[in-house]
């Protein structure tokens, strides 16, 4: 029987809740192949421990796993005002793991869909599950957060910050053309592209300059090209109008908070990161892909038990398609979504009382009777 490796990563605060209910889900939907789990203790505390957020040789110990599910990582401070409860910066731990993986196995691509599960209603007035079937590539390797730059005459009043963006025509093509294929697929055959070329003379004017000559080949795919502030607009006025939106690093990060917010709660907010080009080449790959929800570690409701499970959930039905395993990732998508729509078990986020773990014993339970 076919045995897929999986690299689990908890990480911090409601990761850890959220991908317990994760892998149980994912246990239960094992049928015709099953999965190895090695969990990897990596996170704040163990920088609080040991100095590193991961092993220096991490990437080598992740890399021969088919994927990586994580949690979320990081134990920022829970409102401004608020003490961080530890010591390790937002920056340093990011960029030491989760950044570290996305960057080192060169995952360019960031998917992330925002559409709304039976049962649950949008929060904006007037529109319908119907009118949000949107899904975010993210560019996921350079940009905004490539992290050139420096700081310079440190705490004194003449201090300087620089930080730098860089975006390579190859990064750009790459991820436009993924986005380009993806409309292909879709019935409505629709891609946004989210710039700032009116402001931001080099960067955002070659990523146009590519999304232009790029549509000349996908002449069946209809293209826009919004300036980002518009286009976060129209995701509340016009969600209906949006199929694929693409964006740069930093711009798809907020957009796709805002998508998880029209889903009605960030705990449902799913994102798979990818090399496509390792797809059609395996010589290509840098290491396996990872899965996770799009939010973080969430110190505001931690240790509670009451952290919504959907995202990583979801997150794990993405990885099971990714595996080649699509009927698993059907069947945890259905399951998922009998629990929503049945409306009995949900999460305080959605306005109910169920806790992580009943939300996650309820789709247990639905894969079981549906096998
Ligand atoms: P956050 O996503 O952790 O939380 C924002 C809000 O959404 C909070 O009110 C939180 O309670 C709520 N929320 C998030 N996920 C939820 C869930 N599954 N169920 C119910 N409610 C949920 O964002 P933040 O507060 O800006 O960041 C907290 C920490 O997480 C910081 O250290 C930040 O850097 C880190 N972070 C990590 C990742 C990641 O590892 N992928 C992503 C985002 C933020
Ligand atoms: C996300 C997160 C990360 C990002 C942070 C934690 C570095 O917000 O995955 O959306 O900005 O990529
Ligand atoms: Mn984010």
């Amino acid at each position: 029987m076919k045995t897929h490796s999986i690299a689990l990563i908890p990480g911090d605060g409601i990761g850890e809740e959220v991908v317990r209910a994760a892998v149980g889900v994912l246990k239960a939907a094992q049928s015709g192949f099953t999965l190895s789990f090695q969990p990897f203790d990596w996170g704040c505390e163990y920088y609080l421990r040991t100095g590193r957020m991961m092993d220096p040789d991490g990437l080598d110990q992740l890399r021969p796993f088919d994927a990586i599910l994580l949690g979320a990582i990081g134990l920022g401070a829970i409102a401004p005002g608020d003490q961080p409860q530890a010591t390790v910066p937002d920056h340093v731990s990011l960029r030491d793991l989760l950044l570290r993986i996305r960057f080192g196995f060169d995952l360019y691509v960031n998917l992330r869909p925002v559409q709304i599960l039976p049962g649950l209603t949008p929060p904006l007035r007037g529109k319908t599950a119907d009118d949000i079937r949107m899904v975010f590539v993210r560019e996921n390797t350079e940009g905004e957060y490539c992290g050139l730059g420096g700081r310079f005459k440190r705490g004194s009043s003449d201090e300087v910050a620089v930080q730098q963006s860089v975006f390579t025509r190859k990064g750009v093509e790459r991820v436009l053309r993924y986005a380009f294929e993806l409309a292909r697929q879709r019935p409505r055959k629709r891609l946004a592209s989210a710039t700032k070329s009116n402001a931001m003379q080099f960067t955002m004017v070659l990523w146009d300059d590519v999304l232009r000559e790029l549509s000349r080949e996908y002449r069946d795919v209809a293209v826009s090209n919004y300036h980002v502030d518009a286009l976060a607009a129209r995701m509340i006025t016009h969600p209906e109008s949006l199929d694929v939106v693409v964006a740069s690093n930093l711009f798809a990060d907020i957009l796709t908070d805002l998508g998880g917010a029209l889903q009605g709660s960030l705990g449902l907010a799913a994102s798979a990161n990818l090399n496509p080009a390792a797809f059609a080449d395996p010589a290509a790959r840098r290491g396996p892909p990872m899965f996770e929800p799009v939010h973080g570690s969430a110190p505001d409701i931690a240790g509670r038990g009451i952290a919504n499970p959907i995202a990583a959930i979801w997150a794990a039905a993405l990885m099971m398609e990714h595996l080649g395993e699509a009927s698993a990732s059907r069947r945890i998508m259905a399951a998922l979504e009998t629990v929503t729509g049945e409306g009995r078990v949900r999460t305080p986020d959605l306005g109910g009382h169920s806790t992580t773990a009943q939300f996650a014993a309820a789709v247990i339970e639905k894969l079981a009777t549906a096998a």
